[in-house]
């Protein structure tokens, strides 16, 4: 059997042989990369739904069967059996941590979580009520300029430092994002505290790091609190080649720092298509209120001469189910009594699911709920604000990114990314 793939341009009869690379999972491809030269026309792909844009080791999804790998390892197992900061250094490293490593690599990032006094005057140059996404991936800009010694990497220990730096980084960046936008002080990050804690004390400290006292006593960040943000955050960490993630590669394609790079990414996240949905499903239950006016908002989703979408719906390469909306719909559930989940919203959640999983529209066309159907009601719990849903999701694909970033600079065989047209202009 012949490892090629043969095309027939059936305008001239002529026949093209191009090579099949064979894949380790999923599958393999044809390697198109010479078509122009050899037939003179370009291949047409909008959205890039059929073709891979690089070549891969970190994250595998498969679609059809509903299977997420960061590393080889299962999301779930990752999810259910290790920290947040251990996937972190799954996806950087290759392999998980051992005791030590982890306790060395959790003590890095608490000691890098400190931002540079300069950097948190920027915020002051942002009107009140900016949305923390857009400070956010300013700041992120900005950091390059403390930094600018990373636009040239050649070590392993640079790539890595540099990475372990905005990873420790961008939870502070995301909470001060968020405390400027309600115009409250500033808190700086603890060492004391885990990733994840640290950045759920962040968010809600009052200055001098005193929580806000109920009549029961001093209310503390809960165990069962902190173990659900650093869920979200392994659930977020890595997607293989999305819209933002193919961003940050284009970006680094150019040679710019990587830290304007990951920037780049947090804008592409922002859109309700891709990240910026967790925000709007939460807005969209809102706005549907009650259990009585679902059947209206599921008719408008799928009137064709209306643009509304069931937000959380359908994935572009999830056809059967998202594996992470399912890990989170399972913590919600353990979630349900320990914390306040708005019950209400989730009512109209629930019925909105059953009603879209048995509907011909939403069967036929593969649309099941995707992860950010299921974050947005654990977040609230949590208390965070909306407008810190997307923020969230940031702060847990920034490994992802990062990761992405040093592979594509380490493969000598990448190019500067510069897609093609079919002109139809004058
Ligand atoms: N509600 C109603 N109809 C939908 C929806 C939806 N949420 N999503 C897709 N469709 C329909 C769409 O109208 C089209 O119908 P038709 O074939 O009749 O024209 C068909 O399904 C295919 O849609 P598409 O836009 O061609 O599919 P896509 O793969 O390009 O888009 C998507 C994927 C996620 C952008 C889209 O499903 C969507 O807009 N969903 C809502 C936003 C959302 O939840 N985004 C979060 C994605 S998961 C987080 C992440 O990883 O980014």
């Amino acid at each position: 059997m012949k490892n090629t793939f043969t095309m027939i341009d059936n305008q001239t009869g002529e026949k093209y042989e191009f090579s099949i690379l064979e894949s380790t999972r999923g599958p393999s491809v044809v390697d198109i990369s010479t078509f122009y030269a050899k037939t003179g026309k370009f291949t047409f792909d909008n959205g890039f739904t059929s073709t891979a844009s690089c070549t891969s080791t970190i994250t595998f999804i498969d679609g059809l069967k509903g299977e997420l790998r960061y590393r080889g390892i299962t999301i779930e197992e990752l999810a259910s059996k290790h920290s947040y900061l251990e996937a972190c250094y799954l996806l950087l490293n290759e392999k998980l941590p051992n005791e030590r490593e982890l306790l060395e690599f959790d003590l890095e990032l608490r000691h890098r979580s400190l931002v540079h006094e300069k950097l948190r005057h920027l915020f002051a140059a942002f009107p009140a009520g900016a949305h923390p996404m857009a400070s956010l991936s300013s700041a992120v800009a900005a950091l390059s300029t403390f930094y600018y010694d990373h636009i040239q990497l050649s070590t392993e220990d640079n790539y890595q430092e540099m990475a372990r730096r905005i990873i420790a980084k961008i939870p502070t960046l995301a909470a001060f994002s968020y405390r400027h936008s309600i115009g409250a002080p500033f808190i700086h990050p603890d060492i004391e505290l885990s990733y994840s804690e640290n950045f759920l004390y962040m968010i809600r400290a009052y200055p001098g790091g005193k929580m806000h006292r109920g009549v029961d006593g001093e209310k503390k960040i809960k165990p069962i609190e902190v173990k659900a943000l650093d869920t979200i955050f392994t659930l977020h960490a890595d997607h293989e080649q999305n819209a933002s993630t193919t961003t940050v590669r284009s970006v680094a394609s150019t040679g710019a720092h990587p830290y304007v790079a990951i920037s780049a990414g947090i804008s592409a996240l922002w859109g309700r298509a891709h990240g910026g949905a967790n925000e709007s499903v939460i807005k969209q239950l809102e706005m549907i209120g009650s259990l009585e006016n679902v059947d209206a908002f599921i008719a408008r989703a799928k009137d064709p001469d209306d643009d509304f979408r069931l937000m959380g719906f359908g994935h572009r390469v999830y056809k059967n189910f998202d594996p992470r909306a399912k890990a989170l719909k399972k913590l919600q559930d353990e979630l349900k009594d320990e914390l306040k989940l708005d019950s209400h919203l989730m009512e109209i959640a629930q019925r909105i699911e059953e009603i879209a999983l048995n509907d011909e529209y939403f069967i036929s066309r593969n649309l099941y709920p995707n992860i950010d159907f299921y974050s947005g009601v654990i977040l609230t719990a949590l208390g965070i604000p909306k407008s810190m849903f997307t923020p969230i999701f940031v702060i847990g694909r920034t490994v992802g990114w990062i990761t992405q970033w040093i592979e594509f600079k380490k493969d000598t065989t990448m190019k500067i990314a510069r897609p093609r047209q079919l002109y139809l202009g004058k």
